[in-house]
């Protein structure tokens, strides 16, 4: 089968451009080069990916350092792994020797050794991934499909291509079940049922590579169906004993997606993962998959304030109340419990400090202040805090009611000594 026509379609004109300089420079240093993974898959269906990988059979290191020579890329050279990322303004390309790979032990990082195209594809994770499209001129377009990918592809099947492949590395059962809600496939026979025994391989994945998977499934559209399946087959037991994957998580992360800020939305989901964790649970969790610090001060503060929100389930609280409970707490950690939360008062407070308490400050600095007599150190942060407090109750609106109400906490200061 040739798929010239689709790449012509698919990919930009700047894009396609680029593969064929790089072909043009492969075949001067007589090197064989293929497209190879997620955009064969996805140049098959009909879906949009301009992330390029490409395999050569030679060394793609030295080829990737020609291609920077004579056009605008970075490049950024791996020799030991034999790889280089090629960046340009809007693109970037890997590029990958081709490699065998053998497992000394299960979750080990394989070791690798230079091989052929057949090689780097029979070492990949499920048959539809390990397809290449040769880019040689004499060639250009021919799908190479030696573990029939396409015929997978087209009865919407997630097989892998060796039995020992969860074994070899259990990744690969969170990819796997990635891949089949993102494309709505189906697990081939065999696949679900070694899925299914290899499930205890996931103790001998580093936490760094668990983390890095839950991280690629909360990139996808509708993880809470990845998260769901995941539950379902005892998959996320597995990683926590805590973890589930029901209903609520599946409500919650579509209500997380209509917020406004996407860009938090990974340390969202998480927030929302461990929502049902005891303060205690979490830091074995946190320990499994080695978060960074900043993700763990967010996820306790989730479970700390959860803890905290009956106090906010009042209707009479002030501004200031609120504010003075919230402003140690991670901002995600807060939007975290409005989601969670069930009480309309509870959300509405949790809110107002995202959206307004937080942002609010004395419109009068430490240099005003002391034109008007008072002297820095103890007792002019103490009018700021009152002038913060009147602030955020609504007491005072415009500068000069902040100077009367300085003045006047100022006297009494001084009243008071
Ligand atoms: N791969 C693998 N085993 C893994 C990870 C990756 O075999 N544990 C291979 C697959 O062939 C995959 C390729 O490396 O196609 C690139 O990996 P990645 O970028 O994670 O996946 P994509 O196929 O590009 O898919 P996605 O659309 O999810 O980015």
């Amino acid at each position: 089968m040739n798929l010239a026509r689709q790449i012509e379609q698919y990919l930009p004109r700047q894009l396609l451009k680029l593969v064929r300089d790089i072909s043009g420079q492969a075949a001067k240093l007589e090197q064989r080069i293929y497209l190879v993974g997620g955009v064969v898959r996805d140049l098959l269906l009909g879906y949009p990916n301009f992330d390029l990988d490409l395999v050569v059979e030679g060394d793609a290191v030295k080829l990737a350092q020609q291609v920077a020579e004579t056009s605008q890329a970075k490049l950024l050279a791996h020799h030991r792994f034999g790889t280089a990322k090629l960046r340009y303004e809007n693109f970037t390309l890997d590029l990958a020797t081709a490699r065998r790979e053998t497992y000394a032990r299960p979750g080990a990082l394989p070791a690798v050794t230079p091989g052929t195209l057949k090689d780097d594809l029979i070492r990949r994770d499920f048959s539809i991934n390990a397809m290449a499209i040769s880019l040689a001129s004499n060639d250009y377009g021919e799908l190479v499909d030696p573990y029939q990918g396409k015929n997978d592809l087209e009865h919407c099947l997630i097989r892998i291509l060796h039995p020992g492949s969860f074994n070899d590395d259990a990744t690969r059962i969170l990819r796997a079940i990635r891949y089949e809600q993102r494309l709505g496939f189906e697990l081939e026979t065999q696949t679900a049922q070694l899925l299914k025994q290899d499930i205890p391989m996931l103790d001998t994945i580093s936490g760094d590579r668990i983390r890095h998977e839950l991280e690629l499934i909360f990139k996808e559209k509708l993880p809470e169906f990845v998260i769901q399946r995941l539950g379902e087959l005892g998959v996320l037991q597995r990683i926590s004993p805590f973890l589930k994957g029901g209903g609520w998580i599946a409500e919650k992360f579509g209500k997380a997606r209509r917020l406004k800020k996407p860009s938090q939305l990974p340390s969202l989901y998480f927030c929302l993962l461990i929502y049902s964790f005891s303060e205690k649970d979490i830091e074995q969790f946190l320990v499994r998959l080695n978060i960074p610090a900043k993700l763990s001060r967010a996820m306790r503060d989730t479970l700390r304030l959860k803890t905290s929100l009956p106090f906010l389930d009042k209707p009479s609280r002030k501004p200031s109340e609120i504010y003075y409970l919230l402003r140690e707490y991670e901002p995600v950690a807060i939007q975290a419990n409005a989601l969670a939360s069930e009480s309309p008062t509870t959300q509405r407070y949790l809110q107002l400090f995202l959206t307004k308490l937080r942002y609010v400050k004395p419109s009068l600095n430490g240099e005003e202040l002391k034109r008007l007599g008072i002297s820095a150190g103890p007792e002019m942060g103490k009018v700021l805090q009152l002038l913060h407090k009147a602030k955020l109750d609504g007491e005072v609106s415009t500068k000069a009611d902040e100077k009367n109400l300085a003045l006047s906490l100022s006297r009494s200061q001084k009243d008071g000594r």
